[in-house]
């Protein structure tokens, strides 16, 4: 796709590209085809895979690495996203991991303190992000934040497990934040995306099934990143100026559906 400057003077923060395969790799690059200028952040301990420079340098972008979980370093990254660019108008948090889920730890017999780290970096980092944002002066009127979330914040997919509980924080953070910036003019969303395969999709035990699953169920099939890229543009630009504080579903049509033919005929094969 080519690009339309949607973006155009557009400065802003990028969290949570990893690997080719990452929603915000996909989104960084979007987001540069449309004119914006960024930073591009991540863990400290993401370094040691060694691709962020190769985005960074296709993008044009900085890089500053910041546990997202860590007050000192989101507020040192704002700073540097001040003194760098002179502040922001968008944010993408694309940031999640749930410890449990990865260890496969049963729902009903969680370990808290992976459950607290787990809440802390899927969900409460987005609050200290934007606090941080705040407190420093770095988010200019008129912004526009976005995180990203899963169906399963709002309905139970059992191997999506803590996971559901941190998304259903981060879509409430989303709502509690979208009146107070809007005094501001700063919108905040979240986007409700389909499976797709990445790093942190793949730590999901089952995912495959849910990825099939969901494909099958969906009016337009699964939403892959490129296309999740191009609606976050939208929402990051002036042409959705006036949508705030909401949970907007980017799944090919999935949250409409009770159940398609292609299931049923999925069904009728295995239980025949
Ligand atoms: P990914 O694994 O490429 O991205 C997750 C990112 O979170 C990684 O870059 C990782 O380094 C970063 N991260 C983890 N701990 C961090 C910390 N303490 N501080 C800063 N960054 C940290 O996977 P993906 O799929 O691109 O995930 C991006 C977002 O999209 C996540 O919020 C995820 O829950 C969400 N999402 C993913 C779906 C999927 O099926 N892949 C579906 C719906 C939402």
């Amino acid at each position: 796709m080519s690009g339309h400057g949607l973006l155009k003077g557009k400065k802003g923060i990028i969290f949570g590209a990893l690997n080719e395969q990452s929603l915000a790799w996909k989104i960084a690059e979007a987001a540069h085809r449309e004119g914006a200028e960024f930073m591009l952040s991540n863990a400290p301990v993401s370094q040691r895979l060694g691709k962020l420079e190769g985005l960074a340098e296709k993008t044009n972008a900085s890089i500053y690495y910041a546990d997202a979980t860590h007050d000192e370093d989101l507020h040192n990254l704002m700073d540097a996203a001040k003194e760098k660019l002179g502040g922001i108008d968008f944010m993408v948090h694309s940031i999640g991991m749930g410890l449990n889920v990865r260890k496969d730890r049963a729902y009903e017999d969680l370990n808290y303190n992976w459950y607290k780290k787990t809440l802390d970096i899927s969900a409460m980092s987005l609050h200290r992000c934007v606090h941080h944002a705040l407190k420093t002066g770095t988010m200019n009127d008129g912004g526009s934040i976005v995180g990203l979330s899963y169906i399963g914040a709002q309905r139970t997919f059992t191997k999506y497990s803590e996971m559901g509980d941190a998304k259903a924080l981060l879509e409430s953070i989303v709502r509690s934040f979208a009146y107070r910036l809007g005094k501001n003019g700063i919108r905040i969303n979240a986007i409700s995306q389909s499976p797709t395969k990445t790093t942190a999709g793949a730590g999901i035990k089952g995912f495959d099934s849910l990825y099939e699953y969901a494909d099958r169920m969906s009016p337009l099939g699964n939403a892959d990143a490129e296309s999740c890229a191009d609606y976050t543009i939208s929402i990051l630009s002036d042409l959705s100026r006036s949508v705030t504080g909401q949970t907007l579903f980017h799944d090919g049509g999935f949250n409409n559906m009770g159940i398609s033919d292609e299931l049923i005929a999925d069904l009728n094969e295995a239980y025949s």
